[in-house]
């Protein structure tokens, strides 16, 4: 029979590998989380925005994107809302030309409908409309933020598919 100290003493150790392995588990989910890639099925990455840019779409998706986007993603797109701080990993940067030069209408589209932690998804939120509206806007954001976007090429640009990692 193991004495009640005995007993304790087991208990702790077994309780501290537990602890241990589940810090494991946290730091490997984290390093993984930061570093996957986010996969967009190939027949939506080609999907065009059936919305024409005009004012008044453009008017629409402000008024939904201050609703429902900047406070995380800030008003002008940079990512840094008034939330941003509090998400791992952190909200994206839309007006960063290397992330929106290397991913199409269909991929932005697709983020915006399906979210990923801490993102929420918005298809249920938003029409599909709606979220067409919002890649217009999203777009914007890199034409107004640098003047030398207006000279890229997007439609080139667009067919370089994301790179896989991130360096
Ligand atoms: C709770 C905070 C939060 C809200 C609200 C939010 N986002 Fe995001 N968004 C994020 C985070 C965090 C990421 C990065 C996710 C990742 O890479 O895993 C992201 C990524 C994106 C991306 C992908 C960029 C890329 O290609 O990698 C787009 C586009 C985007 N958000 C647009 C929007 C729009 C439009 C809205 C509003 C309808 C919105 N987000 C609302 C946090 C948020």
């Amino acid at each position: 029979m193991p004495t009640d100290a005995q007993l304790s003493l087991k208990t702790r150790r077994s309780l501290f590998a537990s602890l241990l392995a589940l810090i494991c588990i946290v730091l490997v989910y984290a390093a993984f989380q930061r570093d996957r890639p986010w996969v967009v099925p190939e027949e939506v990455k080609k999907l065009k925005n059936p919305i024409a840019p005009t004012q008044s779409t453009l008017k629409a998706a402000r008024g939904i994107y201050v609703e429902e986007c900047a406070q995380c993603h800030g008003k002008q797109g940079k990512g840094d809302g008034p939330k941003a701080r509090l998400h791992f990993p952190a909200p994206a940067d839309l007006t960063d030309s290397r992330l929106m030069n290397s991913v199409t209408d269909g991929e932005i589209f697709y983020k915006i409908s399906e979210g990923r932690k801490p993102m929420p998804s918005f298809k249920k939120r938003l029409t599909e409309d709606q979220r067409w509206e919002l890649v217009l806007l999203v777009r914007s954001f890199l034409a107004s933020s640098s003047p030398s976007a207006v000279e890229k090429k997007p439609d080139a640009a667009r067919k370089t598919p994301a790179p896989a990692t991130n360096p």
